[in-house]
């Protein structure tokens, strides 16, 4: 039997971020849940920021962010920059980041990261406790370790998911895309 719970967002798990933002120059880098992919061609993705953070303030006035996602090694590092704010520190030095020029957007990656997705704004949302910003991922770029033949391969258990309140590995393969239809 379900019984009824308080209102919440209960999806799970969803993917936890590391979304950095601004320019080489003056750049932040603010953790994100509540991220989704929207659109496959051309592919798009959305990112739900609170208006009181730095981060808002950075990707309103550029309209460009990147999308780091992370291994389990980072998981530390990105909670940290999920409690503090780049309006009073420089989150890059703060965690022994290295800021890693885009290539197709201002916006600085962040070169730790097995993944990055370098995006550009094309659609605002307003929404009452948050700003959806609504991005085409102009560029892609991963690490060797999550490479094979020059593809994307991300390696079981990784990337770090979030569950409640918990940063979660993910877990063993169930089973790929419509394989209950092939013989
Ligand atoms: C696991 C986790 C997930 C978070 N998800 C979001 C989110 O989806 N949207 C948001 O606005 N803030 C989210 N936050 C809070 C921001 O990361 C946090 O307030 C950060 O310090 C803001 O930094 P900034 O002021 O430099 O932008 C999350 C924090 C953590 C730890």
């Amino acid at each position: 039997m379900k019984q009824n719970v308080a209102l919440t967002t209960a999806l799970a798990p969803v993917s936890v971020v590391m979304v950095s933002c601004g320019d080489m120059e003056n750049s932040d880098i603010v953790t994100i849940a509540w991220a989704g992919t929207v659109n496959s061609d051309p592919p798009m993705l959305s990112v739900s920021v609170r208006r009181s953070r730095y981060s808002y303030e950075l990707i309103k006035k550029t309209g460009e962010f990147v999308v780091n996602l992370i291994d389990a090694s980072l998981v530390g590092v990105c909670d940290g920059c999920g409690v503090v704010s780049g309006r009073n520190v420089d989150k890059f030095k703060k965690f022994s980041l290295t800021k890693q020029a885009s290539e197709k957007i201002g916006a600085p990656a962040v070169a730790e990261c097995p993944l990055s997705m370098e995006c550009v704004v094309r659609e605002t949302v307003e929404l009452p406790t948050h700003v959806m910003f609504v991005a085409e991922i102009v560029n892609v770029r991963a690490s060797e370790e999550w490479l094979s033949d020059g593809k994307l391969a991300i390696p079981e258990g990784e990337p770090v998911a979030y569950v409640q309140n918990r940063y979660v590995a993910t877990g063993k393969t169930l089973g790929t895309y419509g394989y209950t239809a092939k013989k």
